[in-house]
Order: structure tokens, then sequence, then C-alpha cells
């Protein structure tokens, strides 16, 4: 017998009602039934991004909307400033470099935060700057950067906008759009959205859309404006991924069920419990300080490749999780803990976790991160 646990940071699992919803039979993408469904998903995108504005659903991954974040907003040889402190960092100034855009990293040591005293500085020194890039989670490292202290720097500037990358955080964490004044957020379906890969979405202030209608970078199949034109009539410009926002469609509304508040306090605690765990097994966060609760980076003990624990943890074990990714490989390991997972998939990959540690011969006292978790999540440990 084997039973799969999926706790790596995207995809993660998607929760049977959803499964379920998705094996419907096909409609057609311009008859009204999918009119309605399209009609109740952008209610229910509204209230997942926290936004009065349209969020535009694309058939892609989340990459798609990053690229279409880029070119909707800015020109060629505009100048933008990007937060880069892991994998997802590089992505944006990537994506920037092959549109012509003249990209400035603003660099971020692995396992930190950025200090939002350093981009305004950055900012007041070079006020021409169109755009501020930034992750909201880097999943590559586990980091929470300082989201809303940014965008109080950035929304006061008639001509600089904040895309948010919130792939790995949306629907996990905080990221109200329009109360912090997020300019573009996007997010993609295979993380807090229990979706399987495939969608991506991206919602624009009402400055942002200003930009968009200044934007000179060549687009066509993620081209914003044509993409809300036709949303707001329940139509998608192009063959919509039809099935997957059949299965948004049930997601959105098991979210609404739950409600978000409920859910990131859900993600906090079994996020915190895990943190706490890999604590009392002796073990080390890989950002001590500026951890997300959508997904936890865990330093290797010493000695240890940390590939190693995910190959057994994935062999022995049956749980998915994932390793390090660059100059983290073989340091660290992630799990995540976004979307459709429980206290019981938490307390297990923590006994998986002590299992594997002990299989290695790690000094680790069997128990220890198991009690430390379930004491946290009952209120024991007060
Ligand atoms: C923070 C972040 N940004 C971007 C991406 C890229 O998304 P995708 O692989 O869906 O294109 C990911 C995926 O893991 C991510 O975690």
């Amino acid at each position: 017998m084997k039973k799969e646990y999926l706790l790596a940071p995207g995809p993660t699992p998607v929760p049977p009602e959803v499964l379920l919803a998705m094996a419907k039979p096909m409609v057609h993408h311009r008859a009204p039934v999918f009119e309605a469904i399209l009609e109740e998903v952008r209610e229910g995108l509204k209230y997942l991004f926290q936004t009065r504005n349209e969020v535009l659903i694309f058939a892609c991954s989340g990459t798609g909307a990053m690229e279409g974040a880029v070119t909707n907003t800015l020109s060629p040889g505009d100048k933008a400033l990007v937060v880069e402190g892991g994998k997802f960092g590089e992505r944006w100034a990537q994506i920037c470099r092959a549109y012509g855009v003249n990209a400035r990293v603003l660099p971020v040591e692995w396992g930190k935060a950025v200090d939002p005293e350093l981009l305004r500085g950055a900012l007041e020194q070079d006020p021409a700057v169109r755009a501020v890039f930034i992750q909201a989670t880097e999943t590559s490292t586990g980091v929470l950067h300082p989201v809303r202290e940014i965008a109080a720097i950035v929304s006061p500037r008639p001509e600089t906008i904040l895309v948010v990358d919130g792939i790995s955080h949306l629907g996990a964490v905080e990221l109200p759009v329009d109360h912090w004044e997020l300019d573009v957020v996007v997010a993609g379906s295979q993380k807090a959205l229990m979706l399987p890969p495939g969608l991506a979405f991206a919602a624009l202030s009402e400055k942002a859309w200003r930009f968009v209608q200044e934007s000179k970078l060549p687009k066509f199949y993620f081209d914003f404006l044509k993409e809300r034109k036709n949303l707001v009539k329940n139509q998608n410009a192009y063959t919509p991924a039809i099935s997957l926002v059949v299965g948004l469609a049930q997601s959105l509304k098991m979210i609404r069920q739950e409600g978000l508040e409920s859910i990131f306090a859900r993600h906090a605690r079994l996020a915190g419990a895990f943190r706490q765990a890999v604590k009392a097994m002796g073990l080390e966060l890989y950002a001590p300080s500026a951890f997300s609760d959508a997904v936890t980076a865990v330093l290797s003990p010493p000695g240890v490749d940390a590939q190693v624990i995910v190959k057994i943890l994935r062999d022995k074990h049956h749980f998915t999780i994932a390793g390090g990714q660059d100059q983290a490989k073989g340091k660290i390991f992630r799990v995540s803990h976004m979307g459709f997972l429980d206290a019981s998939d938490t307390l297990a990959v923590i006994a998986a976790l002590e299992m594997t540690l002990l299989e290695l011969g790690h000094a680790a006292v069997p128990g220890r991160g198991l009690k430390a978790a379930m004491e946290f999540m009952t209120g024991h440990n007060k």
C-alpha cells in the first residue's frame, strides 16, 4: 500500500469536490452555462484578492501572468527596480530584460527579507523607476517580504507602480490588494487555490490600468485590456481552460465558506506548529526572522545533504516535499502549508521527518517535534 502526501510548495493537493467538479462533461465557453460560471468566478476572485476591480484569468502557469504584468504596464527602455532575494525575484529581472526593460536589481541575501528603507533609498536615487517588482512570499527561501511597508513607499508616487508576485502567497497569507494599494498582483492556480496547475491571475489597480493604457511593449495572448473587455461580459478572449475554471468555481466556493480570515489563521497555525517542530528537533529555519506561513524552508543538519532527506521522505515515507534551488541546493528542504492541508497532514510530515532524521543518524529524540507541534496547535505551549 502506498499512500502519497503532497506537501511541496506547488503543485498542492486538490480537494475531492474540486476534482469531481472538473470531471463533469465539457461545456461550451460561449454558452450561458459557462457564462454563469464565469460570473460567479469573477465575484469569487474579487473576494479572494480583496479588490473591487476585475481579476483577469489566463490559461497558463504563474509565469505567464508575470510576463503579462511586465508587458502590459511598461514600455521599451523603462526603468524597473527588482527585489531579488531568490529564484523568483530573478525571474522578474529575466522577464524585464527579455522585453528590453532596464531592470535594476536590489539584491537581498537569500533567507532575508528586503529592507524597505533600502528600497525607499533606491527609488529616491532614481525617481524615473516606473515599476517595482517583488514577491510576497519568495518560495525558494520561504521568506515573507514586507509588501505592506513597500506599498506605503510606492503608492504615493504617481509614476511608479508596485507589482507583486503573490503566486505562493495569495489565499494562504494576507494580501489585501485594494486596502494595501497594490498595483498588480499575480497568482497561480496550483498553490493555495487548491487547483491543478494551468490557470494564472492578475489583479490591477486603477493606477496600473492607466499604465496599461500607456504601455508600448509587445503583447498578444496576454493583452490585459482585451481580456478585461471580454471578462466584464462573462467571456474570455480565447478558449479558456474550461475544466479548470469549473474547478475554480468550486474552490472559490470552498474558500468563501471557510472565510479568508479562518484560512489565514489555519495557515498560521500549521506553519507555526511546523516551525516549532523543526526547532524542537534541533534544526534551524532558513528564514529565522522573516518566514512566511505559506512555505517553510529548513536548514539541513550539519553534514546531511538536504536532497537525501527529500529522497528518503519521498521513497520511504511517500511525502513529496521540495529541496533547495541553486545556492540553497543540498542545504535546505521546503515544506508547504498551502491550500488543502490540515493539522493531520502537518503532524504526519513532522513524524515522517523525525523518522527520516533518525534513520540518517541525526541525534534527534523521536517525538520531540510532534510534541512541540501538538502543543502549539492546541495552545498548550503557553
Ligand atoms: C513565488 C513564485 N513565483 C513564480 C512562480 C512560477 O510559477 P509557475 O511555475 O506556475 O510558472 C512560482 C512557482 O513555484 C512561485 O512560487
